[in-house]
């Protein structure tokens, strides 16, 4: 490919990508709306006994349900999109994964899932930016979760390796075949039918974007690892 060709491919796609975020926070709006008038629209069938109020309840209620679904989704996107103005500074990842384990172990347990830590104890500092890694460790948990809808064991480890940074995300749960995990990382992929598909491309973006990598090995009904390495700070 030659320079000019890499130029106008460049420009077509940041296009591309300035149209369909504007097109994400359009659709927000008139969304909240929607949302905001059918939220009173239950309100005042919410208490009636009449039959045909009850319907309409009943009606009311799925149409809320997927405004939710596709408010969430907005989010995810816009998410996606945002990564890149990342702030990298020298952080203690031990402390971060601590933290976050503090926050998340009440979920796990409402699921009935257990969360065990094993963190290297010299760990360098790692340049990252706190508030995106915190999205990594919440998209992997979550998703540990729900392959765990009976339980399970989730444990998360740091470790050096060849002077890099890595960690761990083991779980006990479903796993996946090697069909589906050739396309984890592909935006919109998921298997689940409420799932956007944007959660591991997120992370995977994210960990690119502090110079890193994930990877991801799983066998079917015994569970599954993410691996990410990050370069020291
Ligand atoms: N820990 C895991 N165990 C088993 N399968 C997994 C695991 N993590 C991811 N997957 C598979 O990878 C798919 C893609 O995951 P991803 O997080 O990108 O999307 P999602 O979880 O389906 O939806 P969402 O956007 O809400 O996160 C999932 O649908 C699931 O099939
Ligand atoms: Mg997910």
């Amino acid at each position: 490919m030659d320079e000019t060709e890499r130029q106008r491919l460049l420009a077509q796609y940041s296009e591309i990508a300035t149209l369909a975020g504007g097109l994400a926070h359009e659709i927000r709006n008139p969304l909240s709306t929607m949302s905001l008038n059918l939220e009173l629209l239950v309100e005042d069938v919410q208490d009636s006994r009449n039959p045909r109020d009850r319907r309409m309840l009943k009606k009311l209620q799925k149409v809320q349900q997927e405004a939710v679904r596709l408010n969430e989704l907005l989010n995810d996107f816009l998410q996606f999109a945002r990564v890149g103005d990342q702030e990298l500074v020298p952080t203690d990842l031990n402390a971060l994964v601590r933290d976050f384990v503090d926050f998340y172990r009440p979920t796990a347990q409402e699921y009935g899932n257990e969360i065990s830590l094993h963190l290297e104890s010299n760990l360098p500092l790692v340049k990252l930016d706190e508030s995106l890694i915190r999205q990594v460790l919440m998209n992997l948990a979550q998703n540990a979760r729900q392959a765990m809808p009976d339980g399970g064991h989730l444990e998360l480890q740091t470790s050096v390796r060849d002077g890099r940074i890595q960690l761990e995300f083991i779980d006990t749960g479903e796993g996946m075949t090697d069909a589906t995990r050739s396309k984890i990382f592909q935006v919109f992929y998921s298997t689940k039918s409420d799932g956007s598909g944007l959660g591991l491309p997120t992370v995977r973006k994210i960990v690119e974007a502090h110079g890193g990598s994930i990877s991801c090995e799983s066998e079917p009904g015994r569970g599954t690892r993410f691996l990410i390495s990050l370069p020291p700070a």
